[in-house]
């Protein structure tokens, strides 16, 4: 109502439009290694050894900008379809990742983490990214209008500008939900909610373009607004470089800069897409980098986070003498005393780790089931599938412990899956 212009232009861009109701006009069909994949309107069917599986699409996520993914909703819980558009080329496939599988089924959970930066929550409801999420809480501003209640980006100091943009653009890798803090407000540093860990790679990947712009010699000035309007407006982008390269090489081009200074590359984890490469450099030869673990920025309980982020990237020595060595400072810390179970489960540490780890029950089966306590093992797979009915592995990892009670227990999980492929086949059920 106050802001019409910007409202409607914003709701036109794709992240106004990050998650849509699903197109119900479109058919197409594909096959992948043993494996028939249709589309017939909002209905997704796969195929496989004369088993179908059918699921109603309930959300497309992703705009189409790049690709399209499409969510399921299997007994209260969100799921991907393992089909995907690629509007650019005209496509449907699976969605990347599942391209090296051969048994592909609806499996794929849709984490509150994927939800965060494909979408808002309206009271309680799935919304596309809306202006809460670059402007801060909006209700008190909405009173009582005023520039003192309301967050303007553009006009944050350097480092609240570029978390606006990180908070969803920037996934490095590990994102280490820093202990105890609040969520992530526009306004303030991403670091102070959760702690980036990065790691560069020769190859781009689908979300790193701030990591990419941070390798351009271009300078701190150079922000993602200065080329991007979040609310549509075109940016002259060459009025941009030459603001500042005022001076190029004799005979330089004059215009058209992204085209050779941006070249479009693939991404080594999107299918059927190309990215454009924000490192700004000087054709040829790739620009230099060091493949070293490292904080986003400088952040508190760097120890410990740095401990958990190791984990993630499968340093495990480096992670235990961290983890350890943070542990006197953190001993409530729920992640960290998990992390450190998980190092000592695979340090064969049974005991110890059975102990650490009671609030991850399904990897504290793991430990008592190599300590031989059967009995024990099967109560914590149990916990882990009350927590979470639709946890697959945790069905299977019990049926393999308790084989006389095998197809009782997948049984079980079809109830609440009944259309899962990989199950039926396990049961030889039609
Ligand atoms: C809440 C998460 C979130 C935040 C915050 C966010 N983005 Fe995005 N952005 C996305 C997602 C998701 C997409 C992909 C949208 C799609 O196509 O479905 C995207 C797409 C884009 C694109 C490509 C599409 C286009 O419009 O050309 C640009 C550019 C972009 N974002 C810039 C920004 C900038 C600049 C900021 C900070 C001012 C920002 N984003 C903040 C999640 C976010
Ligand atoms: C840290 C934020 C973040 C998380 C977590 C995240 N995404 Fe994304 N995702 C993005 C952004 C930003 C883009 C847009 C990239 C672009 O346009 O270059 C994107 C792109 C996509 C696309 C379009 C891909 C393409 O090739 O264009 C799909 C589909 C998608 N994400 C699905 C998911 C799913 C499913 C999950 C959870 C498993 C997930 N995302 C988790 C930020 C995120
Ligand atoms: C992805 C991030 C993002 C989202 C979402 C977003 N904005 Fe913005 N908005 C910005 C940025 C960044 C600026 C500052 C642009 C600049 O400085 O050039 C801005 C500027 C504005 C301004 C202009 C302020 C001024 O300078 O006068 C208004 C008004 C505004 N936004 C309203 C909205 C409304 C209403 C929505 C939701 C419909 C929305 N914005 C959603 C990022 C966003
Ligand atoms: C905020 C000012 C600013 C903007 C905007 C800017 N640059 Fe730069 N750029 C610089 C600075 C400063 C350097 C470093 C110069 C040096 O080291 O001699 C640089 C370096 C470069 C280099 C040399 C990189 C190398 O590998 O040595 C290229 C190429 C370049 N910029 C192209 C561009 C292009 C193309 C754009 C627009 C898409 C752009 N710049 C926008 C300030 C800027
Ligand atoms: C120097 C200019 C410049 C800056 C700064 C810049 N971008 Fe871009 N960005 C571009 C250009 C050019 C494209 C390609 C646009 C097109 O093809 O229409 C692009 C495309 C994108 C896309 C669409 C997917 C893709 O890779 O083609 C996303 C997402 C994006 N930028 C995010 C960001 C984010 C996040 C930042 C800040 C870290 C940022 N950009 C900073 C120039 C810039
Ligand atoms: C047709 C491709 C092409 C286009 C278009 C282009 N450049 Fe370049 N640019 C190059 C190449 C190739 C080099 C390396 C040349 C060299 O080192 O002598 C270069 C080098 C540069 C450098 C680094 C100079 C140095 O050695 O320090 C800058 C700055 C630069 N370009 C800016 C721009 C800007 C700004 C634009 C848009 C007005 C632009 N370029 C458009 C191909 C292009």
């Amino acid at each position: 109502m106050c802001h019409p212009r910007e409202a409607a232009a914003y709701q036109r861009t794709p992240m106004g439009r990050s998650l849509t109701p699903v197109n119900t006009e479109v058919r197409a069909s594909f096959t992948r290694a043993n494996t028939k994949f249709e589309v017939h309107d909002a209905r997704h069917t796969v195929t496989r050894n004369g088993r179908r599986a059918d699921f109603t699409t309930v959300w497309q996520v992703g705009s189409g900008a790049h690709a399209a993914g499409f969510l399921v909703n299997i007994s209260g819980a969100l799921f991907q379809s393992p089909i995907a558009h690629y509007p650019a080329k005209k496509l449907w496939d699976v969605a990347p990742g599942y391209q090296a599988l051969d048994h592909i089924d609806f499996n794929r959970r849709i984490t509150p983490e994927c939800l965060g930066c494909h979408a808002s929550q309206q009271s309680g409801k799935l919304a596309p990214i809306d202006c809460d999420r670059c402007h801060g809480d909006g209700d008190a501003h909405s009173l009582r209008p005023s520039k003192s209640n309301i967050v303007h980006p553009g006009k944050l100091s350097s480092f609240e500008r570029a978390s606006v943009c990180e908070q969803c653009h920037l996934t490095g890798v590990a994102r280490i939900p820093q202990p105890s803090a609040k969520p992530y407000e526009p306004g303030r540093k991403l670091e102070d909610s959760v702690a980036i860990f990065v790691q560069p790679a020769k190859d781009l990947k689908v979300v790193s373009h701030v990591e990419q712009l941070a390798l351009a010699r271009c300078g701190p000035n150079l922000w993602c607004g200065s080329c991007h309007n979040a609310h549509g407006e075109k940016v002259d982008i060459d009025a941009q470089c030459t603001g500042c390269h005022t001076e190029r090489p004799r005979g330089h081009a004059v215009e058209g800069c992204p085209a050779c200074h941006m070249p479009k590359r693939g991404a080594v984890d999107g299918l059927h897409t190309a990215f454009t490469d924000h490192r700004i450099a000087k054709p040829g030869p790739s620009v230099p980098f060091e493949p070293k673990l490292r904080a986003w920025r400088p952040a508190a309980n760097a120890q410990r986070n740095l401990g958990l982020a190791e984990l993630a990237v499968g340093d495990y020595a480096n992670s235990f003498r961290n983890l350890t060595a943070a542990y006197p400072r953190h001993s409530n810390d729920s992640e960290l005393i998990g992390a450190l179970g998980t190092l000592l489960l695979m340090r064969n540490q049974h005991a110890d780790a059975a102990k650490l780890l009671a609030g991850h029950p399904q990897k504290q089966a793991l430990a008592f089931k190599a300590l031989g306590e059967t009995a024990k093992a099967a109560a914590a797979l149990e916990r882990a599938i009350e927590r979470d009915p639709l946890d697959e592995t945790s069905y299977h990892l019990l049926a393999n412990l308790l084989p006389a009670r095998r197809r009782e227990i997948l049984e079980r999980y079809l109830k609440r899956n009944p259309a899962h492929l990989a199950t039926r086949e396990a049961l030889g059920l039609p």
